[in-house]
């Protein structure tokens, strides 16, 4: 699986992928649109986890706070559409989810490897 993680490229395509269809669906509420950006959520995980487990020993805690911060983006973008679906309000989870996506994005272009 060496080949995932020699550079950024596939973890890049997999959040960006998944941002877009997180606003599709936050916009117009599709199970097939949501059901697609679970997908995308495992795909992010396991091409983040792979660039972890091969770089981390550079920073152990910058490595630590980044994979925290896109899991919990994650999470929040979850809560955010689940919440929608249940015409519970959303604004409080998708300004967390919002903050938390733009803190991981800087948090990862700051780390050594890639952009
Ligand atoms: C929505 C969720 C996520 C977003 C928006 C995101 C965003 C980013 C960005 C912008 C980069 C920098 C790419 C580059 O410099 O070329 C990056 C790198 C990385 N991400 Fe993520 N990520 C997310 C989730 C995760 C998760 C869940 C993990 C861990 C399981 C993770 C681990 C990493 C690692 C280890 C790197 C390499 C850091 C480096 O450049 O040295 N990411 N991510």
């Amino acid at each position: 699986m060496d080949f995932l993680s020699t550079n950024t490229h596939l973890h890049i395509t997999t959040w960006a992928v998944a941002v877009i269809l997180f606003f599709i669906a936050l916009g117009k509420p599709s199970k097939g649109v949501h059901m697609a950006l679970r997908l995308f959520y495992v795909l992010i995980l396991i091409s983040g986890f792979l660039l972890f487990m091969k770089y981390n020993s550079v920073d152990p805690m910058m490595y630590g706070l980044k994979m925290l911060g896109g899991i919990l983006t994650i999470g929040l973008m979850e809560m955010t559409l689940v919440r929608k679906k249940k015409g519970k309000g959303t604004s409080g989870v998708l300004i967390g989810a919002v903050i938390l996506l733009l803190i991981t994005i800087v948090l990862g272009f700051r780390l050594p490897i890639g952009f």
